[in-house]
């Protein structure tokens, strides 16, 4: 049964595209939903123009009322009926509630080799820590930030005279080829972690 996959963004959406291209004819889902909490994500675009569905619920509407906004997102999903929610360079954090409501279904892509460096700035942090390796991660949304059961990871080098710019840059190329692989896997029910290279 093909999966209805919303993918949620909050700016660029380079990883949006690369899962929405690779959910071809014979890929076991297909985007329903591109939503995202800034009017102005330049995703939003990318996404009507693949002929993707979209909507926007902007966070700075509701005052910091976390609950009311996440209320709003959810009854936006709740109209696509996805099977999965892909965060995908989605920068809000969601509450309990939220990861709750949509238990099992969400997955995220987070640039680091988690545990290492949840939360930001993670290129920063492995350059300062002087890593020999970098990458990211795809892992299932739990109430703990960043710290999901892992479903993929893929591992790039860090060199001499990277900056937190080169390296991002060298991670988002496998960012873009680990989160396609892992939805497939996903969407046969297959949970075992995928390791790139
Ligand atoms: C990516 O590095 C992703 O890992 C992080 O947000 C960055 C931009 O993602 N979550 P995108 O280009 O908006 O998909």
């Amino acid at each position: 049964m093909t999966k209805r996959v919303a993918i949620l963004i909050s700016g660029g959406g380079s990883n949006m595209v690369s899962l929405v291209k690779a959910m071809t004819e014979d890929f076991p889902a297909r985007p329903v939903l591109v939503l995202s909490n800034r009017p102005d994500a330049g995703g939003l675009q990318k996404a009507a123009g693949l002929g993707v569905p979209t909507a926007v619920v902007d966070h700075r509407a509701y005052n910091r009322d976390r609950l009311a906004f996440e209320a709003d997102v959810t009854a936006e999903l709740a109209k696509a009926q996805p099977d999965l929610i892909c965060l995908a360079g989605f920068m809000r954090i969601m509450s309990t509630d939220f990861v709750q409501r949509w238990a099992g279904k969400v997955l995220n892509i987070h640039p680091s080799l988690l545990p290492k460096y949840p939360g930001l700035h993670t290129h920063a942090r492995a350059l300062e820590a002087g890593d020999a390796e970098a990458g990211c991660t795809v892992h299932w949304v739990t109430e703990e930030l960043d710290g999901g059961p892992i479903l993929g990871q893929a591992r790039v080098p860090v060199f001499e005279n990277d900056t937190e710019d080169t390296l991002a840059a060298r991670v988002l190329v496998e960012e873009h080829k680990l989160y396609p692989a892992v939805l497939h896997r996903v969407c046969d029910g297959i949970n075992q972690p995928l390791y790139l290279p």
